[in-house]
């Protein structure tokens, strides 16, 4: 099955796709983007998705209105993809002007999205667990807002995986811990579940919010409560949560070993946990 390409109005191969050389979206990285996981070719969660792209494009400013319907957009490029293990990149940008700072009123936005082929991690990886590396927080201050501007994040993860790990997780000069370069992360500290608060400092991720409603139901114990780097490296369970790993477990961060350097129980149990809701919501035959 081909991997397809939307841009504003028409479908085609991704290699056939092309925008202007004077979007904003790519002259500043004034744009904002989703990426939503397709499960036996089934979205899951993507009206959350596009409700965070909404809240953050109510913050900059950016005018959704004249984008379409971004669900039905989506629908009708994963139909005609007929992809199974996959997932959608959606990006809006301000609009093509020549190249200016100042923002025009009256852009029409555009509209770019893909279809692309996914490599799941392998079930060793998740038994094994993945290493990190610790790194100073240096993206902008509304982390909130899943804009392209992700310089600090690429340097972050490409640190990271040059190192031999997985991710990098991103510390304040305070040393609290905010998240990683494509996820959010949770440790278990005196055997409660903890991680950074919603706010400005990190990405409101659709799998954190996922993985807290499954810690609800499970009654686990847990505390919305940010931690230091010193705390994260004394805790019994570290575990980064995103779109791509669902639930992916740290077992040594830099050169520190985490717990008993193997998976634990609440990483393990939020895992299988999350797959069962993503069957029950999109019905996707796993
Ligand atoms: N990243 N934090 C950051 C900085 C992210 O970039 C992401 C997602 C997350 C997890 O959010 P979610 O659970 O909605 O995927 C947290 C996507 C996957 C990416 O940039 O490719």
């Amino acid at each position: 099955m081909p991997e397809l390409a939307y841009v504003n109005g028409e479908i085609m191969p991704v290699e056939e796709a092309v925008i202007s050389i004077e979007d904003r979206g790519m002259q500043f990285g004034d744009s904002l983007y989703e990426v939503v996981r397709l499960y036996d070719g089934r979205p899951f969660r993507m009206k959350e998705h596009i409700d965070r792209m909404r809240r953050g494009a109510e913050v900059i400013g950016l005018d959704l209105s004249k984008a379409g319907d971004l669900e039905e957009i989506l629908d009708e490029l994963i139909q005609r993809a007929g992809l199974k293990t996959a997932f959608v990149y959606l990006q809006v940008t301000r609009g093509v002007t020549p190249r200016n700072h100042v923002i025009p009123d009256d852009l029409t936005p555009t509209v770019i999205a893909t279809v692309r082929h996914l490599e799941e991690l392998s079930e060793e990886r998740y038994v094994r667990g993945s290493r990190a590396f610790t790194r100073l927080d240096e993206r902008w201050a509304r982390r909130d807002v899943k804009a392209t501007t992700l310089l600090p994040n690429i340097l972050s993860r490409s640190y990271a995986v040059g190192k031999g790990g997985y991710d990098a997780i991103h510390y304040e000069e305070d040393g609290t811990v905010t998240e990683g370069s494509v996820s959010n992360l949770f440790c278990v500290i005196g055997g409660v579940i903890r991680t950074h608060p919603t706010g400005k400092k990190i990405l409101p991720g659709i799998s954190r919010a996922t993985v807290l409603q499954l810690i609800e139901k499970m009654q686990m114990p847990f505390a919305e409560q940010a931690f230091t780097v010193a705390e994260m490296m004394d805790a019994s369970e570290v575990f980064f949560a995103d779109t791509y790993s669902e639930v992916m477990p740290v077992v040594q961060i830099d050169s520190q070993t985490i717990g008993d350097g193997k998976p634990g129980p609440v990483a393990k149990k939020l895992k299988k946990a999350f797959r069962r809701v993503v069957i029950a919501e999109t019905g996707a035959d796993l």
